[in-house]
């Protein structure tokens, strides 16, 4: 792969300070990306910045709720201040669990905001740049959930079917014009919003390792597995895929028993 394509270019990560969203944030670091860490969570924020530039890349954190409109159009603002802005990626989530019956109104307005409205507001502000500079990558963080589903988790599972649907349709939209959009549908990854689900069923570290026992490989994913694949569909080697959801789940979504 050529290491060059985001040096020097501003990549802006949602969801940067945790997790999936950090782990793209440290990759695009290490290849020379100017990154920008978009999240809620200000001290893990500002602690990715520290670890990135302990290592000698380029970050900064902007404290954003990427539900407000408002906030998010502050954030392009300042990114813009920073360089070129190419590549996106779309990682800030929540999860919620619960049917149609057990699921309240604020939970699932909560779970469809930060899931999925964000992407549509991130990047009704983001693509313009990206477009003013010449073209550049966009990859959201959709789920398995988006496409098979445990029971119990209604919202979020419809929240990553709209990602994978409004990824489609923006890699259509954005293809003729050099901006990549496609999908990433992770099953199981450590992250600390896994470990805070399997918390929920006991010991966290038993039921991580009986969740992984569920995927054919034998194990979890790992956040950076995830962000090797966001750093491939940015890069100009994926140019030929467009709006595709792309699963990466260590084949648990290909079994039937
Ligand atoms: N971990 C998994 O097993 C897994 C599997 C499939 C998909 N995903 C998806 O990957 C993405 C990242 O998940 P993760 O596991 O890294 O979770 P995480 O909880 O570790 O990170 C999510 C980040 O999003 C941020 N965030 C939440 N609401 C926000 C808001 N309104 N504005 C700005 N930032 C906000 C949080 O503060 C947090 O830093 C999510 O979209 C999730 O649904 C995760």
């Amino acid at each position: 792969m050529n290491e060059h394509w985001i040096k020097g270019k501003v990549a802006i990560v949602t969801g940067g300070a945790s997790g999936i969203g950090q782990a793209i944030a440290f990759e695009a670091a290490a290849h020379g990306g100017l990154v920008v860490i978009v999240d809620i969570n200000e001290t893990e924020g500002n602690n990715t910045v520290d670890k990135i530039v302990e290592k000698g890349g380029s970050a900064r954190f902007c404290n954003t709720d990427v539900t407000s409109r408002s906030s998010v159009k502050k954030m392009t603002d300042q990114a813009v201040q920073l360089g070129p802005i190419k590549y996106l990626a779309n990682s800030a989530g929540l999860q919620t669990y619960g049917t149609v019956e057990t699921t309240s109104e604020e939970a699932w307005d909560a779970t469809i905001d930060v899931n999925l409205k964000s992407i549509f507001l991130v990047s009704q502000q983001v693509l313009p740049e990206i477009r003013n500079n010449g073209g550049g990558g966009i990859v959201n963080i959709s789920s398995l959930q988006g496409l098979r589903c445990q029971k119990n988790i209604m919202a979020y599972a419809t929240s990553k079917g709209g990602v994978i649907a409004l990824s489609r349709s923006m890699g259509l939209d954005y293809a003729a014009e050099g901006i990549s959009v496609n999908c990433i549908c992770p099953g199981s990854v450590d992250t600390p919003m896994l470990r805070y689900g399997a918390g929920q069923h006991g010991n966290e570290d038993e039921i991580i390792k009986e969740w992984g026992s569920h995927h054919p490989i034998g194990r979890i994913g790992s956040s950076i597995e995830i962000a090797k694949t966001a750093m491939f569909l940015w890069s100009p080697d994926s140019n030929f895929m467009v709006g595709q959801p792309v699963v990466v789940d260590g084949g648990l979504g290909s079994i039937i028993l």
